[in-house]
């Protein structure tokens, strides 16, 4: 039996992030899963509710939002005593580097920390139960940067070299050191940069689609040929769910979108999609386009090799770049609410002072 199989409640933390929330719709909408998801959220900036609104609706009590601080161990506690989830689907994080360089406490405390609290439950839960499960979700940066050639595989030593990577390593670590030292059932997925529908606008593609929309200037840090491997979303949430699915506990699978593009690409893209959906009415977006001061210690290139996934469990990416980036334009378009509600508050203040510092 796969960890699916007797799962009858799972807990997924982070589920009103962008990841995570993809992930809930996936479950709940694109597989034969039969239980209840529980997503446990402290609902920071980055957690809307609004992003599951329509499974809220529709799936009524087989969907659960319960606020709350994965560091908080009497909160999380809680939860497992109420829920008791046989399997824990862990995406909740800290998840932008350029925070993560001005304010580097919070990715210490919410992703190791954080990671470390919900290890603990899980352990204590599995000493009742045995058919726990924890899944944890990581990122290609905590493999460092690369040169022109090379690529990421499941062997590569660890080297993060940003406060966001650097504590996402540190969680990837814990989670492996529970499997060794107390046989705790665990799967780790390594994955590269995801784009698509309910995306924070802080990171790249929201940014740019929406400054570009408002006629601001689409920031490109340093020369534009920092390169990522991007992946569409949705993709990712299959290739979880496979690995949940049919995954060997224990081991780590690296997901990837196979597509290597390098930033000013990925900004003239977009503006060339916007030109054909909604023409500028002035000029050309790609008139918008401004090379400003670089991230400090910004990762040169990223490139993953998923071929332990692809050929152990028979994933691969189904979106190609083109159409995903071009779906991904079209739902900014037609979700102005949603921007509208995700752009207000904390947000704001924020990308204020980012922009005036690296203008400065
Ligand atoms: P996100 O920032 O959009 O969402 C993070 C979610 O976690 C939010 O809903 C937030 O409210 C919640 N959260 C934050 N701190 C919390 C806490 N202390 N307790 C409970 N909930 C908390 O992030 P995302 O882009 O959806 O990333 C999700 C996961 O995937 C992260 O672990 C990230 O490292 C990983 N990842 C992301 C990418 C990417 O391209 N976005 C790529 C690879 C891996
Ligand atoms: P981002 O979306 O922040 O993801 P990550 O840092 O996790 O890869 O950035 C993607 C790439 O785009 C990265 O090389 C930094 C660059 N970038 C810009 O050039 N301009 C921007 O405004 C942002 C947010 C990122």
């Amino acid at each position: 039996m796969t960890a699916i199989d007797r799962a009858r409640t799972i807990l997924v933390t982070g589920g009103a992030g962008f990841i995570g929330s993809n992930f809930i719709r996936y479950v709940l909408t694109r597989t034969d899963f039969t239980g209840i998801v529980v997503n446990f959220d402290k609902l920071t900036y980055a957690g809307n509710p609004a992003s599951l609104a329509d499974i809220a609706e529709r799936f009524g009590s087989r969907y659960v939002l319960e606020r709350g601080d994965i560091c908080d161990a009497d909160q999380v506690h809680g939860v497992f005593a109420k829920h008791a989830p046989s399997l824990v689907v862990h995406f909740a994080a800290e998840s932008h580097v350029d925070r993560s360089i001005h304010g580097p406490a919070a990715f210490i405390e919410t992703n190791i920390t954080g990671t470390f609290v919900m290890l603990e439950a899980v352990r204590q839960a599995w000493k009742d139960r045995s058919d726990v499960r924890f899944h944890h979700i990581s990122t290609d940066e905590v493999y460092g940067s690369l040169g022109p050639t090379g690529q990421f595989h499941e062997t590569t030593a660890y080297d993060p070299r940003s406060p966001y990577s650097a504590s996402k390593a540190s969680s990837d670590h814990l989670v492996r050191a529970y499997h060794h030292t107390y046989g705790l059932p665990v799967t780790v997925s390594n994955c590269s940069n995801n784009y698509g529908p309910f995306h924070f606008p802080e990171k790249l593609i929201p940014l740019v689609i929406l400054n570009a929309l408002e006629g601001k200037l689409l920031p490109v840090y340093g020369d534009g040929a920092n390169v990522r491997d991007w992946l569409y979303v949705e993709d990712h949430c299959e290739a979880v769910w496979t690995i949940l699915t049919s995954g060997r506990t224990g081991e780590t699978y690296n997901i990837g979108g196979e597509c290597e593009q390098r930033n000013i690409d990925v900004v003239t893209a977009i503006c060339d999609i916007l030109e054909e959906l909604k023409p500028r009415q002035q000029g050309r977006y790609r008139d918008l386009i401004a090379y400003v001061r670089d991230r400090p210690g910004h990762d040169r290139r990223y490139a993953i090799n998923c071929d332990k996934l692809k050929h152990e469990l028979g994933w691969r990416p189904k979106h190609d770049f083109t159409d995903g980036l071009r779906q991904t334009v079209l739902w900014y378009l037609q979700n102005a609410e949603w921007v509208a509600s995700v752009r207000s508050g904390e947000y704001r203040t924020w990308i204020e002072r980012n922009y005036a510092d690296r203008n400065s």
